[in-house]
């Protein structure tokens, strides 16, 4: 898997927002380079140098240490005497991200959270390539859909809309299916819509949920992003914290077995690490 697929991915999830035509649902507030979506509770808050407070930074060390261990997720809990104080934490990084991206997206990722979320009881940034969440909630085994990022790609779908729409639906659903019973809980389907078209579809949940939940999860995504976000679109994301769901009209995601990549595209920013040049957004 190159990385300028990963930009490819990059450019569809982020810059989307920016210019954006259908306004995208966005329960999240923005951070600016690096660019991330992030929402922390603000009503249930803890005291600074506190036991929970701690407990965070446990979790995000261990979130960030074990980053490379599982195939790009994982979920920890850091556990305490005092159960109020015990900290669940979960990262995923999408399922083409190599591991070495996967770590540098979670380790860059944890930094934000905790200098964006000081005093959230529990708080979700999505950034780049991955997104990480903690909670004083065992949520293991909920499904949760809020809060969540979707968009919309600008351009409508010029065609026969209502057959690209009984594709999309048939395609998304089976994606759903194949996502919900496979061990690590993603699917990638392509299907033809003419003889030189394709629409490119995937699904995911976190390896925690039950077939059940994730299949759950997905049927909600899909619903949206057939109408509520992204009806007569030629692309879109919905993201949960429990699933999320993506299509385009072109191929966002690389199997390992694809054909060489492009050449990186350049980059100017100052403080890339090495391997990270991919998923820098250009603003
Ligand atoms: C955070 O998410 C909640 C829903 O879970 C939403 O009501 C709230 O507006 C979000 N915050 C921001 C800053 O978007
Ligand atoms: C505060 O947060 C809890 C979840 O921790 C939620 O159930 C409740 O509705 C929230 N209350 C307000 C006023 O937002
Ligand atoms: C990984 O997580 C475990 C707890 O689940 C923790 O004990 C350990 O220190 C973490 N880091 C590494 C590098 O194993
Ligand atoms: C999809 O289209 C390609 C040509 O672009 C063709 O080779 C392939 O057989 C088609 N697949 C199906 C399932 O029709
Ligand atoms: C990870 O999630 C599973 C549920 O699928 C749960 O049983 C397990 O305890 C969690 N692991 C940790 C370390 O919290």
């Amino acid at each position: 898997m190159g990385s300028s697929h990963l930009f490819l991915l990059l450019l569809t999830l982020f810059s989307l927002s920016i210019h954006c035509s259908p306004s995208p649902i966005l329960q999240a507030a923005i951070h600016h380079d690096p660019k991330a979506f992030y929402n922390c509770t603000t009503n249930t808050t803890f005291a600074a140098n506190s036991a929970y407070h701690s407990n965070i930074r446990t979790l995000l060390d261990w979130l960030t240490s074990n980053g490379t261990i599982n195939a790009g997720y994982y979920n920890t809990t850091v556990a305490s005497k005092n159960t109020a104080d015990t900290v669940y934490g979960f990262f995923y990084c999408m399922r083409d991200a190599t591991q070495t991206v996967c770590q540098l997206c979670v380790t860059e990722a944890a930094k934000l959270i905790s200098s964006l979320c000081t005093t959230a009881k529990e708080a979700i940034l999505w950034h780049q390539v991955c997104f990480v969440r903690y909670s004083n909630r065992y949520f293991f085994s909920t499904v949760e859909e809020s809060p969540q990022i979707s968009f919309a790609n600008d351009k409508d779908y010029v065609g026969q809309v209502s057959r690209f729409n009984n594709i999309l639906w048939d395609m998304m659903n089976d994606v759903r299916t194949r996502a919900s019973s496979a061990s690590d809980r993603f699917a990638y389907k392509e299907v033809n819509i003419t003889d030189n078209q394709k629409l490119h579809g995937s699904a995911w949940c976190p390896a925690y949920l039950s077939m059940e939940y994730c299949s759950w999860c997905l049927s909600d995504a899909i619903a949206e992003i057939t109408s509520v976000c992204c009806k007569g679109k030629s692309g879109g994301t919905v993201l949960y914290p429990s699933c999320g769901v993506k299509f385009e009209l072109y191929p966002y995601h690389m199997p390992d077995s694809g054909v060489p990549p492009p050449p990186l595209p350049s980059s100017t920013h100052p403080s890339a690490p090495p391997g990270f040049v991919a998923m820098i957004i250009p603003h």
